[in-house]
């Protein structure tokens, strides 16, 4: 059955006494607001952090901890990397994997990202694999053929019983950070041709029981908007899931 799922991406921000305090607080006003085994949050910290909160949504039947990043190796001499198999150590069950600014900053490209989905599964660590096309994409109608690439190359490796385990996140890049939301027809556009690829792959069934999460400038006021979408499951939210309330109001609108 398909999941509706919130992951709070905080990406590097907060010090230690700060994401203690905002962790407590979504999880106290989570406190009333009806979770399920079809209706997650998820908070994706900076790594230094995932030990405690992991301690503390671990005590919440539907609340997990994630990480932002691993290597694609499980272990071995990769100095300041941290991997699948330490983050399962500490109580982390899922990642993020090949987020934009993963990809932009630090060049990672869809063959190193299919190795880090790989190795994830391979930890029981459930990826959320991010894809999303720039603003240029966009404006040349390449962001459809941008989107399968990206698909296509970090997920088709994937047997359908790997498949199964992973969630999707659309997040157009234009829309990160700028305030500038693709409206619920884009994201349903997009959303839709996403789940129209996994059916012609991996079959209806599977294809019918994936989370696509849409990521860009969602807040309490759009949010409910794109949730109505027929294939939007959720969102990955960045900004707006530093402040406890607005968060919250976000997984309100699941
Ligand atoms: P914003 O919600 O700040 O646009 O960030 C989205 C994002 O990158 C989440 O991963």
């Amino acid at each position: 059955m398909r999941k509706k799922i919130v992951v709070g991406n905080w990406k590097m921000n907060l010090l230690k006494t700060q994401a203690e305090s905002l962790a407590n607080e979504v999880v106290n006003l989570l406190r009333h607001v009806d979770l399920s085994e079809t209706k997650k949050v998820i908070l994706s910290t900076p790594s230094l952090y995932l030990n405690k909160i992991s301690e503390l949504t671990g005590k919440e039947k539907f609340m997990f901890s994630c990480s932002q990043n691993i290597h694609h190796e499980n272990s071995g001499a990769y100095t300041g990397e941290i991997s699948a198999e330490r983050i399962k150590s500490v109580g982390v069950s899922y990642t993020l994997v090949g987020h934009s600014e993963r990809r932009a900053y630090f060049d990672e490209t869809n063959e190193l990202l299919a190795k880090k989905i790989t190795t994830a599964l391979s930890q029981n660590i459930v990826p959320i694999y991010c894809c999303g096309e720039q603003l240029e994409d966009r404006r040349l109608e390449n962001h459809f053929s941008v989107i399968l690439t990206q698909i296509e190359e970090g997920l088709f490796h994937l047997s359908s019983d790997e498949f199964k385990n992973i969630i999707i996140a659309y997040e157009p890049v234009w829309a990160i950070g700028t305030g500038e939301t693709a409206t619920s027809d884009q994201a349903q556009e997009m959303h839709a041709f996403i789940r129209s690829l996994i059916i012609e792959k991996y079959g209806n069934d599977i294809a019918d029981d994936l989370t696509i999460l849409y990521g860009g400038s969602c807040k309490p006021s759009n949010a409910e908007e794109l949730f109505t979408c027929p294939d939007v499951d959720g969102g990955l939210i960045g900004g707006a899931s530093l402040i406890a309330e607005d968060f919250v109001n976000i997984v309100k609108a699941l």
